[in-house]
């Protein structure tokens, strides 16, 4: 203790000093769901860096971020590793050094472009009529759960993108499965390798189920990868999906050489950050809307005049309530990004950060560490991005998708989604807090990501047409 107190190199680094000796705290903080608002609070104690761990330095400097997360060539910390396998393989999202990882990057951002998200969109929109369907069956009487419909949705939409316009996942129990994903992943972090084993046969069937998530996510991605492998090659998409860039050979986008298994395993990784950001971060967008009638008439009073969906980026409540606001109230991953400190160590801030010590990043805390840009900062209030003043410095400060070089490929493709989604559910209902969705049960809590208490969100879809102010309003 006194040694990682008193002489270890990060030890002007300010911070607690029970995170400075013990992973502990940091483990404690995790299995709570907490870690991120509880480092915050440090930030906002301690200043612009502070010690969350013996190994580990959270950074909330946007110059010092670009200085750490524009290299290309440092690492991404090992326990995120560990925490994100899927069916027993690593998956190359962790491995920045990876001649796999370097490569894929590219792939996914040339299958996002905006040209080829174009030629996805009428699958989007169609898998959209169907989830607005389902809204609809229960005609404003019944309560649904917003989370559930959401991760259905975005795996239809996930799997044309990442596999073709043909491929048929069976979504059923995904919504499920990744809900207990996502408490694997802490399990992963907090608790030793050899439980894992023991957690197989347990007794307990919710236990098991978790610890069986990441086989069965595996199967998913195995089962996208066979049903794109055996494609009528009469049946031809006009743009190019992840699958084929990832394994045809091809001068201009490479191709990279997999086994079965990983190919399996990256593409269940896929559509796992495909999906679970995305509709994570939509549920708490709707759950904000539904508490705030006002706005979202005004939202409402915004999109109803839109032609189907044409220039539908032009719409700036929409954009302020989803893109910008949306993702910076609760940005749907936590530690947005890990890295090593590179041999020889590191100067930021005026502190040598030594050579394999942890630097991480949370986008949450860059707007809530600055009430002079954002005094109301706990509030979700997306008509602050509505006045000019000062808008390009707040810009800066939200960084949902992570920053440099290794930010997330997949963002057009999100905010192409959270646009249609949320106008056309908009558009059809006026959407309602259930009696069941509380402060309590909708307070965030990080599991594999930030979201709701329960990991659900009950809300009333009531079809427009009897909402009295909007007949009014007509
Ligand atoms: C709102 C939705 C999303 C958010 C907030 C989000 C956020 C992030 C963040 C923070 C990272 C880590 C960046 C870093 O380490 O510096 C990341 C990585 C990644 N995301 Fe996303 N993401 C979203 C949607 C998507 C979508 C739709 C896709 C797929 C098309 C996707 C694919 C990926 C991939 C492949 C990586 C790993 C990149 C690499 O290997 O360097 N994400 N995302």
């Amino acid at each position: 203790m006194i040694y990682f107190v008193r002489l270890h190199p990060l030890k002007s680094i300010l911070g607690p000093w029970f995170p400075a000796f013990s992973s502990f705290w940091m483990r404690w903080q995790r299995w709570q769901g907490k870690l991120s608002f509880t480092a915050d609070n440090l930030l906002a104690k301690y200043g612009h860096i502070v010690r969350i761990a013996p190994n580990m330095v959270l950074i909330n400097d946007s110059e010092a971020l670009a200085q750490v997360f524009n290299r290309r060539d440092l690492d991404t910390a090992p326990t995120a590793i560990r925490a994100l396998k899927a069916g027993g393989h690593d998956w190359t999202v962790t491995y920045p050094q990876h001649e796999k990882a370097r490569e894929r990057r590219n792939l996914v951002m040339t299958a996002t472009t905006t040209k080829n998200l174009r030629y996805w969109q009428p699958i989007f929109e169609s898998n959209i009529a169907e989830i607005i369907n389902d809204l609809a069956a229960s005609k404003g009487k019944k309560s649904e759960d917003i989370v559930h419909h959401l991760r259905i949705n975005t795996l239809l939409n996930s799997q044309a993108v990442m596999g073709g316009s043909h491929i048929k996942l069976d979504p059923a129990t995904f919504p499920k499965t990744v809900g207990k994903y996502n408490v694997l992943v802490v399990w992963r972090l907090c608790l030793p390798e050899w439980t894992f084993k023991w957690l197989n046969y347990s007794p307990f069937p919710n236990a098991g189920y978790r610890v069986r998530s990441s086989d069965l996510l595996f199967y998913l991605g195995r089962d996208l990868c066979q049903q794109a492998a055996a494609a009528n090659p009469e049946h031809h998409d006009e743009a190019p999906t992840v699958y084929d860039l990832f394994t045809k050979t091809n001068e201009k986008t490479g191709g990279i050489t997999w086994t079965q298994g990983e190919i399996s395993a990256e593409m269940a990784g896929q559509v796992l950050a495909a999906t679970e950001t995305t509709s994570s971060a939509l549920a708490l967008i709707f759950y904000e809307l539904a508490k705030n009638q006002p706005l979202m008439e005004e939202l409402y009073r915004e999109i109803r005049h839109m032609d189907g969906y044409t220039n539908i980026e032009s719409l700036k409540l929409l954009d302020t309530c989803t893109k910008e606001e949306g993702l910076r109230f609760r940005p749907p991953v936590a530690f947005t990004g890990s890295r090593l400190s590179p041999k020889g160590g590191i100067n930021v801030l005026g502190y040598y950060i030594p050579e394999g010590t942890v630097m991480t990043i949370q986008s949450l805390s860059l707007s809530r560490q600055r009430p002079g840009l954002f005094p109301n900062y706990d509030v979700y209030d997306p008509k602050r991005w509505l006045e000019e003043a000062r808008l390009d410095e707040r810009r800066k400060m939200t960084a949902p998708f992570g920053v440099g070089s290794r930010r997330c490929p997949g963002g057009n493709m999100a905010i192409c989604q959270m646009r249609l989604l949320i106008a056309a559910t908009i558009r059809e209902f006026n959407v309602l807090l259930a009696p069941e969705t509380t402060l309590a049960s909708m307070e965030p809590f990080e599991a594999n990501g930030i979201r709701s208490r329960y990991d659900e969100c009950y809300l009333i879809f009531k079809p427009c047409g009897g909402s009295e102010i909007r007949e009014l309003g007509l």
